[in-house]
């Protein structure tokens, strides 16, 4: 096809049809290979080395400073055994502070690399932790106090997979890259001169930072060439803010068979896929029939992450099958998840997610000032007219008479938890160990989306925003999504976690975490 035809054909087709993306375009053979993190395990002596360092990476026509685990951008993923001891050995090469968190796993507090886990710039850290959980995909990630957001936006974040015995026995598909492919889904944006752009402003502390640029495994639109049968994919949302919605694009289904915490009891079919940022499911999706397509993003009503080129479905990777055939396998039933305990007499604790009034305002008009009305398509518009009296007026430049200055507003503590931005020595309260308690989350007080995450657990979620959780978010998750309502879960700390290295729990979007929507608590 002549790249004429090619244009005026995909555009009358639209940018969303039952043709794959793939099969459109005339330079398919250019589009680059999924890249594939190195699976690292440990050594002889039960040691893993990782070197957080600075590097270069070309994302499509920019090439910017990046940062990485062992590498120039991202990490690898590192393979651990359910009941083995492992020895981490962190080496900070950036010239600034960074901190090595565990996103999902159950492990000590002093171990857990929340923001008391600083390694100074050119030191090292040594943390040794035995994973107890059942097998699951989940990522580690820096978590310095006020910077996450930037160190994540820098490329900082890898896979963590954990396997236990019961895993190994299902006929699912294992063939790391091949058939169990990792997938990171990231979104970027650039300056003029190609970097980065990076900014934890207004707008950013109060909708999240955001960019046009979408990236699987750090690179554009990538294709992955897989067997004829089914491929597993590990999905992580690992977007400073963006929640994403997977679907193919054809419209074949995707079947989840786990959350954050792990297997599900069986698969779950579904078409579309939400996702906040933090959150990890694996699906399996069928190939058999030899058709190419591709994985999309499909728009979410989330504020500010409708603006072009996401107010369409969007492209996340094209899938080419082989004629080689796969042999992994969707089955029935994966691993038994136990019913929910008994509720009663439960300690019940209660944490308000709140935004500073002025933050918000301001940052929606920063919104609509740089992006026009476009910023609020999709979102609920009934929600809106009740957000803490916004609702007369969305329109561009006539929201309110607040001093716009931001005079008076203090960034970093402009968003809190039952009344307090996060303050790093002092815990709000003592979890005991070995006990469930029902945590209620509320975000009643504005409608952002909060994908709220909490350390050192895997928790059941009771409900989700005031409905049942649908059946896939069922099973062991550690992040639940908060809107405007009320989520609540049941949650248990099997480890200790003193003052000194107190587990932490925040909104995952990470513009929140830093400007003060975080917790710290004991167990
Ligand atoms: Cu993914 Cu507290 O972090
Ligand atoms: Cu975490
Ligand atoms: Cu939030």
């Amino acid at each position: 096809m002549q790249r004429r035809d090619f244009l005026k054909y995909s555009a009358a087709l639209g940018a969303f049809s039952a043709l794959p993306l793939w099969s459109r375009s005339a330079f398919a053979a250019e589009r680059p290979a999924l890249p594939i993190p190195d699976l690292l395990e440990a050594d002889a002596q039960s040691r893993i080395r990782l070197t957080v360092q600075a590097g270069k990476t070309t994302f499509g026509k920019h090439t910017a400073t990046s940062w990485g685990y062992n590498g120039n951008l991202l990490g690898p993923a590192l393979k651990l055994q359910q009941g083995k001891q492992v020895n981490v050995e962190i080496r900070n090469q950036l010239s600034e502070e960074t901190t090595v968190h565990w996103h999902g796993l159950e492990v000590p507090g002093s171990v857990d690399g929340g923001p008391q886990g600083v390694i100074a710039p050119g030191k090292s850290r040594s943390v040794s932790f035995t994973p107890t959980q059942q097998a699951a995909t989940c990522w580690f990630h820096p978590h310095q106090h006020g910077k996450t957001g930037y160190q994540v936006a820098m490329g900082l974040a890898g896979l963590v997979l954990i396997e236990d015995p019961h895993s190994q026995q299902l006929l699912l598909p294992k063939s790391w890259g091949v058939d169990d492919v990792p997938v990171i889904v990231q979104d970027k944006k650039f300056t003029a001169d190609g970097e980065i752009d990076y900014q934890l402003d207004m707008m950013s502390a109060a909708v999240g930072w955001f960019g046009d640029t979408l990236l699987t495994n750090g690179a554009i639109y990538p294709r992955h060439a897989a067997p004829r049968g089914w491929l597993r994919l590990r999905l992580l949302n690992g977007c400073n803010a963006r929640s994403l919605n997977f679907a193919t694009s054809d419209k074949r289904p995707l079947y989840v068979i786990a959350s954050d915490g792990g297997l599900l009891a069986e698969p779950v079919a579904v078409t579309e896929l939400p996702m906040m940022p933090g959150e990890r499911f694996e699906v399996l999706v069928e190939t058999r029939d030899g058709k190419p397509f591709d994985i999309v993003t499909l728009p979410v009503s989330q504020m500010g992450m409708s603006i072009a080129p996401f107010d369409k479905p969007h492209p996340v990777m094209s899938i080419q099958p082989l004629r080689v055939v796969a042999s992994g396998m969707l089955p029935d039933k994966l691993v038994p998840v136990p019913a929910l305990p008994s509720l009663e007499g439960l300690t019940q604790r209660t944490l308000k997610l709140t935004m500073d009034p002025m933050l918000d305002q301001m940052g929606m008009q920063a919104l609509m000032d740089k992006y026009g009305a476009q910023a609020m398509d999709g979102m609920d518009h009934g929600a809106m007219m009740q957000h803490g009296g916004h609702g007369q007026g969305m329109n561009h430049g006539t929201m309110g008479s607040m001093d716009h200055s931001g005079h008076g507003l203090d960034l970093h503590h402009a968003n809190r938890i039952n009344g307090q931005a996060f303050a790093m020595d002092t815990p709000q309260f003592a979890a005991a160990r070995g006990q469930h308690e029902r945590w209620v989350i509320s975000g009643e007080g504005d409608m952002m989306l909060h994908p709220f995450h909490i350390h050192g657990t895997q928790f059941r979620i009771l409900s989700e925003n005031g409905k049942k959780p649908a059946a896939h978010r069922s099973g062991w998750k550690d992040t639940v999504k908060v809107e405007g309502g009320v989520s609540e879960v049941l949650v248990r700390f099997d480890h200790d976690a003193p003052e000194e290295s107190a587990y932490m729990a925040h909104c995952h979007l990470l513009e929140h975490e830093d400007t003060g929507m975080m917790l710290g608590f004991t167990v």
